[in-house]
């Protein structure tokens, strides 16, 4: 690996491509395009996203629309058109710079009976200007006199998995080298983009009514070029046109580059010793930054990022526990942003509660533009087979996934203002929902029954151990930040004595460990068949595939991280000892078959004192979406899996954590790791640490403890 900064490769595989367009996709916190060829490509899904930007097709679930498209440029040699897929390049080579977002492109190509020409693209999502998009092409005549063909617009006919969203597309031509367009969507969802395009002279038009494009033809002899800049800005409703800038694409990009490096500052992440793991670092670190909403725009941070169609958007749990503790510790106010779509979505989580008959705030499973719940009823397996989703019906422990979150921003952060304003109403919300929910057994116990877990081979389950320890330690947290706030227990109609209650019943949900320290993932696992998981290496795909889900069902194979992930998410609740009893017991029985796992466990591993098993989860998880190794990459980039690997490098190898008297690390790092470097946000302070095994760890500030024996 040269440049760890860099994703670049230098052939085509035609198989390969929809899953390279979601690993070479750029992303502001706004907008997010997938890394698509310009000039188009056999099943390529060009895309280009924007946060809360939901359409609701007539009885159908809402999905993040593709927005008219910006990056098609048809380019012809003396009447051939330029594609990929009709004729290999002679040359070629695509890079993705993580540290300024710039995706270039440079392609050698002849056609039949034409000179060879040398095609250059560069673009970028702006960071400075989140609206902006920008493209810049050069053809250069290497050979012959050719006559180039260049047609370029905005292309509201783009459709995707879901469908065309833009029923309604007007458009205008208000300037020789621009076009405007409105695009509405049936459900009244709009959005207006502009284009203008620079350098190549006199434009004629193609009045097609939804992709009109603008186009030039010019001569070029042997060691001529054109050069051409195209910008479009889109902006939500129908308002007036974005303004586009009339700068060079250099002087673009250099200001988008500026606000890239201020969140590479607190982003940074270095490991002397393993450029495969400093790539995958900061590729996850890219994704994650840029995938996820920069403000407030009715947008949380979904399952795929902005990086493809892959769960429609939506946002789960995947948000809350992977992506938004790894902002928090190093961009806050993206972790912000995304609690601030939690709790605004709190009404649509009421009304999901109120639709059960229950009182507080039930987080939707699966939400989009609201907070309402749009997890889809019914699904299909790889075999075609329809079967029933009861996710968002039962998989509640996104209740306390969602305050874990909060209130971990709240701990590192020291933002007591969102407490006050936002946090302790959702977190109360929340509990109040599990003390409605909850049923005292005839012994005294509390039990959860009838859930799905984070493991979902196993629907309809009674006492999942992660949701319980979760619902227990939420009801506990609520009546720590709701204590002394009156009005707020008065405005959400908790019962007198809430607070006496919400720790009775922690007290008595709280799961207990069963023989030799390991806790049963739910009731009656224990006595489920045991199936070897190591006959079936290697395999491509999950077990669910091979195995069916009845015989799944009747198993103790776990689709993912369940107990683990409870016990490293409490950590400091049970200790660490218990996880790696857990570990050991759970590791043989969990099938990864979700991108959710194989970084947990990595954390599981470093918490439990075993970096080099740490280690091969980590290598494993980062071959999620680098590797494709689920096979679903091409849906886009999973969220969980690139905020997991990040947590995996701070929380797990440094172990970067609070403690009394702030940060503290106990690094365990893999043999062959020389440092971890890393910088974070702590109190609005940034810090630069770095972690060496069994060595004084160096940074602005002595840590605390840099090594323990694990254990
Ligand atoms: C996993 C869930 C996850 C969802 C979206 C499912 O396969 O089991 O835990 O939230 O995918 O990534």
């Amino acid at each position: 690996m040269s440049d760890t900064w860099l994703l670049s490769e230098d052939r085509v595989w035609p198989e390969r491509v929809p899953w390279k367009e979601s690993l070479f996709s750029v992303a502001n916190g706004h907008l997010g395009t997938r890394g698509t060829f310009e000039e188009g490509y056999g099943d390529s899904v060009p895309a280009t996203f924007m946060h809360g930007l939901f359409v609701t097709p007539p009885g159908d679930l809402p999905y993040l629309a593709p927005l008219p498209d910006w990056t098609t440029v048809s380019i012809t040699v003396d009447g051939i058109r330029l594609r990929l897929d009709d004729r290999l390049p002679a040359g070629y080579e695509r890079v993705l710079d993580f540290r300024t977002g710039l995706l270039t492109r440079r392609v050698l190509w002849q056609a039949p009976g034409t000179g060879v020409i040398r095609a250059e693209f560069r673009r970028l999502l702006s960071m400075a200007d989140t609206g902006l998009a920008a493209l810049e092409v050069n053809v250069t005549s290497l050979t012959d006199d050719v006559q180039i063909g260049i047609e370029t617009g905005l292309d509201g006919s783009i459709s995707g998995p879901y469908g065309s969203p833009w029923s309604g597309v007007d458009w205008k031509r208000p300037a020789q080298d621009r076009l405007t367009m409105r695009a509405e969507s049936d459900d009244g969802a709009t959005v207006t983009a502009s284009s203008v395009v620079l350098g190549l002279g006199p434009l004629g038009v193609i009045h097609h009514a939804r992709h009109p494009r603008l186009t030039a033809t010019i001569d070029l002899a042997p060691g001529e070029w054109l050069s051409l800049t195209k910008y479009t800005g889109y902006r939500k409703g129908s308002g007036p046109e974005p303004d586009l800038p009339d700068d060079r694409f250099d002087q673009v990009l250099a200001r988008s580059a500026a606000e890239w490096a201020r969140r590479w500052e607190t982003s940074q992440i270095e490991v002397p010793g393993d450029p495969f793991a400093e790539h995958a670092l900061r590729f996850a670190a890219f994704h994650v930054i840029g995938g996820a909403p920069g403000s407030a725009e009715g947008a949380g941070v979904g399952a795929r990022l902005l990086s493809g169609y892959g769960y429609r958007h939506h946002v789960f749990w995947d948000a809350d526990i992977f992506c938004v503790p790894y902002l928090t510790m190093t961009q806050p106010d993206l972790a912000r942003a995304h609690l601030g779509y939690r709790h605004r979505g709190l009404a649509g989580a009421r009304r999901k509660a109120a639709q059960y008959g229950r009182a507080g705030a039930f987080c939707a499973w699966e939400s989009a533009g609201t907070g309402d719940e749009v997890t889809p009823d019914w699904g299909e397996t790889p075999s075609g087979e329809r079967i029933r989703i009861r996710t968002g019906e039962i998989e509640e422990h996104i209740v306390a996934d969602v305050a874990w979150a909060a209130d971990h921003y709240v701990r590192w952060t020291g933002d007591r203002a969102f407490l006050d304003d936002e946090g302790a109403e959702m977190i109360l919300d929340g509990a109040r929902y599990w003390q409605d929910r909850v049923e005292i057994g005839r012994e005294g116990r509390a039990h959860l029954r009838h859930v799905i877990g984070p493991d979902e081979y196993h629907v309809d389950v009674d006492d999942n151990f992660f949701t319980n320890a979760m619902a227990a330690w939420h009801l506990g947290i609520a009546a720590e930040h709701g204590a002394g706030r009156n009005d707020l227990a008065e405005r959400l109609g908790l019962p007198d004595g809430w607070e006496e209650e919400f720790l009775d019943l922690a007290g008595r949900l709280q799961p207990l460990p069963g023989p030799e320290d390991v806790f049963e993932q739910h009731d009656g696992y224990f006595t489920l068949d045991h199936i070897d998981l190591s006959r079936f290496e290697p395999r491509l795909a999950p077990l669910h595939y091979i195995l069916g889900e009845k015989v799944l069902e009747r198993s103790q194979i776990t689709k993912q991280a369940d107990v683990v992930m409870g016990l490293v998410l409490l950590e400091n609740l049970h200790g660490r000892a218990l996880i790696g009893a857990n570990l050991d017991y759970y590791g043989p029985r969990t099938d990864h078959g979700s991108s959710l796992s194989l970084a947990m466990h990595s954390i599981a591993a470093s918490l439990a004192g075993r970096p080099e098993q740490a280690y091969d989860y980590f290598r494993r998880a980062a071959a999620i979406d680098l590797e494709d190794s689920m096979g679903n990459s091409a849906h886009g980039v999973h969220a969980a899996t690139q905020g997991g690997l990040l947590q995996a490098a701070l929380v797990g190898f440094a172990g970067l954590h609070l403690g009394l008297d702030g940060p503290e690390i106990r690094a365990r790092l893999p043999e062959h790791w020389e440092a971890l470097g890393f910088s974070f946000v702590h109190g609005g302070t940034r810090h630069e640490w770095e972690a060496r095994a069994g060595k004084p760890a160096r940074g602005d500030k002595a840590p605390r403890a840099d090594h323990d024996g694990g254990g």
